[in-house]
């Protein structure tokens, strides 16, 4: 690869240059820890209609490449279609281009009080990212807004208002809820017909207990000096609610306040309120 391939030049800068987004795309966006890798288990389950080589022999990151990490992703032009990405844009830095054509987007969002607990052990596991500090330090990093990918609110406002594209919104509550439903309202969404035997296959494959073992999707491939999954686990509880095993009862209600001021303008009924 040449600078040319992959660079585009900005006021004299090199910078990444865009994808060339198609019509057929499927993007699956994320607030980190919202249920990415999860995504990147069933989406590709649904359009290979359950046949489970692709998640068996492929990487996550791989078979569902990120948007942010495009200097990695060779070869994007021959992939067959509909190519599905993963981002944790928010929805203002997201690259034109692919806005333009519309592509189906599917956007997960999960009780912030649950992605905060889940951010908290995974900034301790992860040892790119900058330590969290104390748990009471790191909520009020998040709760500012001063983490990797930004403030949550701001993530799920933009993406709740971005009316004019083809959104579909899911929770990972509903997905914990009843898993059998919320793929089939996927694959709906997806044009992917699934027979009943097909959306019991792609769930039972989908199930924290059993994705948990799949080594192409549970982050042991990464070398243990990026991950160190015996501080945390990347698929650690998959529960909802865990937050409150973790937060005092005067962190409870910082976060109670903060979010009621921050929300207070969302007509979204989230399945956590
Ligand atoms: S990341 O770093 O942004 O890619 O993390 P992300 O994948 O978005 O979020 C990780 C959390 O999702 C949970 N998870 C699941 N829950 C239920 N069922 C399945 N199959 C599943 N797969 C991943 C994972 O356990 C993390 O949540 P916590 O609360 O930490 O367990």
């Amino acid at each position: 690869m040449t600078e040319e391939d992959l660079y585009t030049v900005y006021k004299g800068v090199f910078l990444f240059k865009k994808i060339h987004a198609q019509k057929n795309d499927i993007l699956i966006v994320t607030y980190p820890k919202s249920g990415t890798v999860w995504m990147q288990e069933i989406v590709p389950l649904i359009l290979s209609q359950g046949d489970p080589v692709v998640v068996d022999t492929v990487p996550n990151w791989d078979r569902v490449p990120w948007l942010e990490a495009r200097a990695y992703i060779q070869n994007l032009d021959q992939r067959p279609s509909p190519r599905v990405f993963i981002t944790h844009f928010q929805y203002n830095m997201m690259p034109t281009g692919f806005l333009k054509v519309k592509p189906r987007v599917i956007y997960v969002m999960r009780n912030p009080r649950d992605v905060f607990t889940s951010y908290l052990h995974f900034s301790r596991m992860a040892s790119y990212l900058v330590s969290p500090g104390t748990q009471t330090e790191f909520l009020n990093k998040f709760l500012d807004g001063k983490v990797i990918f930004g403030s949550w609110f701001d993530h799920v406002k933009g993406w709740l208002s971005a009316t004019e594209q083809h959104i579909m919104y899911i929770s990972y509550e509903e997905m914990i809820l009843d898993l059998e439903a919320s793929v089939t309202r996927m694959a709906q969404f997806l044009d992917t017909p699934l027979d009943s035997e097909m959306i019991r296959k792609i769930t039972d494959r989908c199930v924290f207990k059993n994705m948990k073992k799949n080594k192409m999707s549970n982050y042991s491939l990464m070398p243990s000096t990026m991950m160190d999954q015996n501080v945390s686990e990347f698929l650690r509880k998959g529960i909802a609610g865990d937050w409150k095993n973790h937060l005092t009862a005067a962190e409870a209600e910082n976060f109670d306040e903060f979010y009621r001021k921050q929300m207070k303008d969302v007509k979204y009924t989230f399945v956590w309120d």
